[in-house]
């Protein structure tokens, strides 16, 4: 239920939520800061009131004089105007006042603490009021009270009530108007580029953004999103090369074969010239059977099917059995395959597709050597397992080398082709060591031999 509600709120346009939170934010603010200023308004005029109603009271007393040994008011006592007096006698009668009569009779006088100003209601007003006794030589209390309207405090306080509950709402609406707007600009360039994104497809994925952008949060989002469409886009020219490539090595052996066939088919053949034509074309399906083979794994590579199937292994055994297969191969062309296993290692790896990585750079260097000798060592290199095919054959141009791990890449197009091979052998290796959490990498002297280093993290 909650999520959906927030689901819900994700569908609110981000210019709407900004700006209601951001209204939301000052509603909060605003209210506080001005029930802050009332209160403190608020008491400040009651103290003000109460200073007023103290010094008035002192001003009476001391006004007063004696007639006849009572206390008597001073006839021209002149106080502020808006203070009401009151002077009592003894049994509370009124001696004189400039109240109503009524009023003055109302006063609470009996139920008031002398010299604390309290606050008393009569119809139509509240009043703050001061008892002040009036004591003569022993004699018993006079009393005086002094009282002004309260309204002196309200007032203010009404009229700033009033203010508040205008300016709040007002405030809030053109803030409101003015978040949006502000909001609306600062993520138009988002809509802008969610517009030209959309327009990108995967056929013409060399098109850029290309929006003017500063150092923002949406500058570095288009710049991201450029380099991300470059990545895309350097993918998909390697896969269609790939596919090419692919269709392009197919043809040849089909070409041959069909041509087999069809000479075959022509007239009638001696056995022999049949077996002849039979051979060729099973070398050449095997041939294709050897490509597809390895356009396979490279195509699972690519999208992580290709699963390792990884169990401890011991290293040393794996090279001694690829070693052990090549033995016939190196002896054939006349080479020396040696092994020299320094270190017992094990890893944990898969098996075939390990051997499979080593017997390509066998398979290589015996290919590419003519003469001489081809050594796979085995060694522990820090927590690494570093296993190195060292040939002294034809040797790789330094311009060759940044490439030879790419698919379908042969230094010696015709050279290669005509030792069956297709450029696809390093980039398989290249895949199984990373795989294995490893890298592979190769250094050459042109007429000196080749090394190409496996890497691999020991368990
Ligand atoms: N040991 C080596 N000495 C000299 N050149 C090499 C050596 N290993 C690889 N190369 C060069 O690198 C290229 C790429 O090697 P890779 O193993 O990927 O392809 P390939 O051997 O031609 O074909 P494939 O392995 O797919 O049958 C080769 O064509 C060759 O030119
Ligand atoms: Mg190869």
């Amino acid at each position: 239920m909650r999520h959906r509600i927030w689901a819900r709120l994700g569908d609110i346009p981000l210019r709407w939520r900004l700006t209601a939170w951001y209204v939301l934010l000052l509603a909060v603010i605003l209210g506080g800061f001005s029930a802050f200023i009332y209160v403190n308004m608020s008491l400040s005029l009651k103290k003000g009131l109460d200073a007023v109603l103290l010094s008035q009271g002192e001003q009476v007393l001391s006004s007063m004089d004696t007639e006849n040994g009572r206390p008597r008011l001073d006839p021209n006592l002149s106080l502020l105007p808006g203070t009401y007096f009151a002077f009592y006698d003894a049994n509370g009668k009124i001696v004189s006042t400039n109240l109503p009569a009524d009023l003055a009779a109302r006063m609470p006088v009996a139920d008031l603490a002398g010299n604390q100003p309290a606050t008393v209601e009569t119809p139509g007003t509240e009043w703050r009021v001061l008892l002040v006794p009036v004591r003569e030589q022993g004699q018993q209390a006079y009393r005086v009270l002094v009282a002004r309207s309260e309204e002196e405090a309200e007032n203010p306080l009404d009229r700033l009530l009033l203010f508040i509950l205008i300016a709040i709402p007002l405030t809030l609406v053109l803030a409101a108007g003015g978040g949006l707007f502000l909001a609306r600009r600062a993520l138009s360039p988002i809509d802008h580029i969610a517009a030209k994104a959309r327009r990108i497809s995967a056929t013409d994925l060399q098109r850029r953004l290309d929006l003017p952008h500063g150092n923002d949060e949406v500058g570095h989002l288009v710049a991201t999103l450029d380099e991300m469409l470059d990545r895309l886009d350097r993918a998909f020219q390697r896969q269609r090369q790939f596919t090419a490539d692919a269709s392009h090595e197919l043809r040849t052996p089909l070409a041959v074969i069909r041509s087999q066939a069809e000479a075959v088919l022509q007239r009638q053949h001696s056995p022999g010239e049949y077996r002849q034509a039979l051979e060729v074309i099973r070398d050449q399906t095997e041939w294709m059977g050897n490509l597809v083979a390895k356009l396979l794994i490279l195509a699972r590579s690519d999208d992580s099917q290709e699963q390792l199937e990884r169990e401890p292994l011991d290293l040393g055994d794996l090279v001694a059995g690829v070693a052990a297969e090549f033995q016939g191969m190196a002896a054939d062309k006349g080479l020396l395959l040696k092994t020299r296993i320094k270190d017992q290692l094990r890893i944990q790896g898969d098996q075939t597709r390990l051997t499979q990585l080593l017997a390509n750079l066998v398979e290589n260097a015996i290919k590419y050597t003519p003469a001489g000798e081809v050594t796979i060592t085995l060694e522990r290199s820090g927590r690494e397992a570093l296993l190195q095919v060292q040939d002294t054959g034809v040797g790789i141009p330094a311009e060759h080398l940044p490439h030879i791990f790419e698919r379908f890449y042969r230094v010696d197009k015709a050279r290669s082709r005509a030792e069956g091979g297709f450029g696809l052998g390093l980039a398989i290796c290249d895949w199984i060591a990373r795989a294995h959490g490893g890298r592979i990498t190769v250094a050459s002297t042109v007429g000196r031999g080749t090394t190409f280093k496996v890497r691999l993290p020991l368990e």
